[in-house]
Order: C-alpha cells, then sequence, then structure tokens
C-alpha cells in the first residue's frame, strides 16, 4: 500500500485515532504506576485491558489473509483494511509493551514477544519496499514479462538469437527437430521489442526474417558466443559483462567497429534482446524483494496467532 502525501488524508484518521489511543493508554498506565515500586504488570486492570485491546488487534491483523484470499467477502474494501491492518498493527506495539510492564516473563512470554516484534518489523519492511519498488519496476522495466515465464523467455531468445547469428555467419541453421529448415518453413525469428504507442510501453512480439550472410563476421559469432548467447539464457549466472548497461554499449560499439555495416541491424537486434535480458533481471530482483518479506510475516503471523492462544489459556490457567 502507497502512503504518499497525496493519499495521507485516507491514512490520517487512522492515524489520529491510534495516536489518542496511544496517549490515553500511556496516561493511565502512568497513574496506575504512582505510588508503586514497580510499572503495573499485564494482571493489573491497565495492563490487562492493554493486553486485551493488543490480544484483539492481533487476532483482526490476521483476519487480513482470508479478506484477501474471500475477495466476494464484502465487508469493507481491501484498502480500508489494509489501512487499519498497519496502523492498528503499529498501535499494538505501545499497548502490549505497556501490557507486560516492560518486562520479558518467562520462557513462553519472551517468545511471544520476540515474534510479535518479528512480525511488525517484517511488516514495516514489507510497507517501506512497496513505497518505491513499484515505481521502481514501473520506470526501469518497461519490457515486463510474466514472472513465471521469465526461464521459458530466456531460452526463446537464446535460441532465436543463436539462429539468427548462425544465419547472418552463414553457419547451417537447424529448426527445431535437428533438421535443416526448407525453404519457407521456420525461416522468420520471433523477438521481443520494446515498442512505445503514446504513453504506453511495453513489449510487442516481432518477427525478423533470418538475415542474408554477411561476410567477414566471425567477430559476431565469436562476441555471440563468449558473451551473448550465455547471458541471454541464464543472466547473472553467466558472469557476462552485458549484465551492466555501460558495459554492454561500450562492447558492442566495440563489435560494430570489426563488422561489414550490413551486420549492423543484427547487432541492434542482439543489444536490445540483451538490454531485455538485464530488464528481466532487474524484474526477478524487484519481485523478490517486494514479496519475500511476506515468507517470514505470513508464518510469523500464524505462530503468534496459536502462541497468543496458549498465552491466553496459560496466564488464566494461572491466575
Ligand atoms: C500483530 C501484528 C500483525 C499481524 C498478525 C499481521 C499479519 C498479516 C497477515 C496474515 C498478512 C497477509 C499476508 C498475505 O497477504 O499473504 C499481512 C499482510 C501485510 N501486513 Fe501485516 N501483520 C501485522 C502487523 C503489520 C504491521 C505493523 C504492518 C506495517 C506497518 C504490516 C504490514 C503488512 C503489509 C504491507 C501486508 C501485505 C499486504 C499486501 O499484500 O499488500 N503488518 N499481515
Amino acid at each position: 500500500m502507497l502512503i504518499r502525501k497525496s493519499n495521507f488524508a485516507e491514512h490520517y484518521p487512522w492515524v489520529l485515532a491510534s495516536i489518542i489511543v496511544f496517549a490515553m493508554a500511556l496516561i493511565w498506565f502512568v497513574f496506575a504506576s504512582l505510588g508503586h515500586s514497580e510499572w503495573p504488570s499485564g494482571s493489573s486492570l491497565p495492563g490487562f485491558t492493554f493486553g486485551v485491546m493488543g490480544g484483539f488487534i492481533c487476532l483482526f491483523e490476521f483476519l487480513i489473509w482470508p479478506r484477501k484470499k474471500l475477495r466476494s467477502w464484502r465487508i469493507g474494501k481491501v484498502s480500508t483494511w489494509m489501512r487499519a491492518h498497519i496502523w492498528l498493527g503499529l498501535l499494538a506495539v505501545p499497548l502490549l509493551v505497556l501490557h507486560t510492564g516492560f518486562r520479558w516473563g518467562g520462557p513462553l512470554s519472551t517468545t511471544l514477544m520476540v515474534l510479535f516484534l518479528v512480525v511488525i518489523a517484517s511488516g514495516v519492511w514489507g510497507l517501506v519496499l512497496q513505497q518505491f519498488l513499484p515505481d521502481k519496476l514501473l520506470k526501469e522495466v518497461p519490457s515486463e514479462t510474466i514472472f513465471s515465464q521469465i526461464d521459458y523467455v530466456s531460452d526463446l531468445m537464446a535460441s532465436e538469437a543463436s539462429r539468427l547469428v548462425k544465419s547472418v555467419c552463414n553457419i547451417k541453421v537447424d529448426n527445431d527437430d535437428g533438421g535443416e529448415l526448407s525453404d519457407d518453413e521456420g525461416r522468420h525469428l520471433v523477438v521481443g521489442a520494446v515498442r512505445s504507442t503514446g504513453a504506453i510501453q511495453g513489449r510487442v512480439v516481432v518477427t525478423a526474417s533470418l538475415q542474408e550472410s554477411v561476410p567477414d563476421s566471425k567477430p559476431l559469432y565469436d562476441f555471440f558466443n563468449e558473451h551473448i548467447y550465455g547471458f541471454l539464457k541464464n543472466g547473472e549466472e553467466a558472469r557476462s559483462p552485458l549484465a551492466k548497461s555501460i558495459r554492454a554499449t561500450v562492447l558492442f560499439n566495440s563489435l560494430r567497429m570489426k563488422l561489414s555495416p550490413r551486420a549492423h541491424e543484427v547487432v541492434a537486434v542482439l543489444e536490445d534482446l540483451c538490454n531485455q535480458r538485464r530488464q528481466m533481471i532487474l524484474q526477478s530482483k524487484i519481485q523478490f524483494w517486494l514479496h519475500s518479506w511476506l515468507w517470514v510475516h505470513l508464518p510469523l503471523s500464524v505462530a503468534l496467532i496459536v502462541l497468543m492462544f496458549v498465552h491466553v489459556f496459560v496466564a488464566m490457567k494461572y491466575w
């Protein structure tokens, strides 16, 4: 969820309500501790009240999961739930700290508190990432590919580029079945390219005819085998200098100088493919960071809820 100056009005009531509840809780806690040598514990009236409030907030926080899964539920918009999730989750921190009376307690309550703090920290981390990574994706990855298809598209790029280079360098071009190409069959390549239409930029499929061979294009063949093929197929794992755009520009420029101008069009296609491959690498990284924190936040929040019930049960039993 984005929190911007432009949409802060929607967050404002939640922020204000959380600050007011926090201030009231703090005042009550301080008054209850006057004249006592220790802070009020979890079983004192204010401590118990803050525990119940914090516990219900944690339960509510957890309900965002079924709410998001069951979009047909008509209980408020997901965006309203998300705002409540963020600000009530943050409010639960001081409430539950006051509930503890600044003591860790036994192993169970300590584990519960640590779990709670990790869930909160991962939530804040995820929220921070959500503030700038989607923007970065939009600006720096105009040729965004369906995430699960990245490996498949990379393989396709590498094999199509290979066919193109072999054809230009006059090396026998095979079709997928290993046979030589007939006149019409497979004489076209499918190369993805980034194109703009008005304000919209995206990836389109371009079909290009296999080029006539260009004499003296051995440097292209060598460069392709040394740097391009592995990079298109395996991305960063190939440890190719083409992974850095400035380095790639220098290398492609020096390659052009070694080739006849008739081969320059092919070099431009290969450079464009490498550019798209770099975008796919960046896309994978951004998507990893956008989602990976949930692997901490979600399972630990399940553990938190389970342990919270155990904590309530144990606390009630020995009260
Ligand atoms: C006791 C505290 C909390 C619990 C139990 C909790 C639990 C959850 C659960 C179960 C989800 C759903 C995961 C999913 O979509 O697969 C979620 C999502 C999320 N939580 Fe929390 N959470 C807590 C506190 C917080 C806090 C304090 C923040 C931020 C300040 C936060 C930020 C988020 C965000 C950004 C999402 C992802 C929503 C999205 O898909 O865009 N959470 N949380």
